[in-house]
């Protein structure tokens, strides 16, 4: 079993790792020697501050070793991919792996007699939207039935949001430019629940959303498009006047990094409103409890 993109997870297993997580964090000292003597390879081709720490982190306390392997440190950069996996799925228990193409985490799990995680491509960021849905439940307790407003750049975490609520019950409703869509896979999935709904309007998208999310208008590995962007997306900025427009005790998200006075002001990322701290932390007890199922599924 890998975790390579939210597509391929049934709706029970997203319920089952967000259980598990909550009994993670409730019961940390319960599940402190679970992957006693496993081995995490972490595989990194961009950079990284709470993927990283937090599986690291994560992973120290399961009882487990994680190893963080820079890519352009390691021969990666002279073999084939499918041979050096197959040489640290010998080694590893997990490979987890950040890539640019989303056709090296396919090569990658495709290599690996190991479970694979992806932690984040071009296309997908699944870790992150398990641990933004325990965050969702954890402050308003069922899924079923909110609305999540995405605004800005339709990418990786975009697509993830829209496939992660379709599978849950949530309504997504994302505000992009209209060149800047979420990926055709990702709409598919929202068309097909019938609770998703693209926009060019943000204000349309917030109406009545009980959740506010955003992220970089320039993902990692789009940095020659930065200038365009940056005159494209300024209507697209989460600030008080558009968080004035969702339900009065809506909740603000951001994957983090942010970037403070272009995708978000920081009136709105100081906010009461803002959970960006508490969704970070729950990158970790997520990762424990995804690391968890992956191993007893094996
Ligand atoms: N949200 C997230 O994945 O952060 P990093 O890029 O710092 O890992
Ligand atoms: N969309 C961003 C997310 C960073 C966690 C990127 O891919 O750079």
């Amino acid at each position: 079993m890998n975790l390579v993109k939210l597509i391929d997870w049934s709706t029970g297993q997203i319920s089952e790792v967000i259980d598990l997580a909550i009994a993670v964090k409730e019961n940390p000292q319960q599940y402190s020697k679970s992957l006693e003597g496993k081995t995490l390879a972490m595989l990194f081709q961009k950079t990284s501050t709470r993927t990283r720490t937090s599986f690291e982190a994560g992973m120290t306390q399961l009882g487990g070793h994680a190893i963080f392997l820079d890519w352009r440190a390691t021969n990666f950069t002279l073999g084939k991919i499918r041979d050096e996996v197959k040489c640290l799925a010998r080694y590893c228990d997990i490979i987890m792996a950040r890539v640019f193409k989303h056709e090296d985490i396919v090569e990658i799990a495709n290599a690996s007699s190991k479970p694979v995680i992806n932690a984040l491509c071009n296309l997908w960021h699944p870790c992150q939207i398990l641990g933004d849905l325990l965050t969702i439940k954890e402050k308003k307790g069922d899924l079923n039935e909110l609305k999540l407003a995405y605004v800005g750049d339709g990418n990786n975490v975009c697509n993830s949001l829209i496939v992660g609520c379709s599978k849950v019950g949530m309504k997504a409703v994302v505000a992009t430019p209209k060149d800047y869509r979420p990926s055709p896979e990702a709409e598919a999935v929202g068309k097909q629940t019938g609770n998703y709904a693209w926009t060019e309007k943000p204000e349309e998208a917030v109406k009545d959303a009980d959740i506010v999310y955003t992220d970089t208008w320039v993902s990692m590995g789009q940095e020659e498009e930065a200038k365009k962007r940056e005159q494209v997306f300024p209507p697209y900025q989460v600030n008080e006047k558009l968080m004035q427009k969702a339900k009065q005790d809506a909740l603000f998200m951001h994957c983090l990094p942010a970037h403070r006075g272009k995708e978000v002001t920081d009136r709105v990322l100081d906010s009461l409103q803002s959970i960006v701290f508490d969704q970070a932390e729950n990158r970790m007890h997520i990762q424990k409890a995804i690391m968890l199922m992956l191993e007893s599924a094996k």
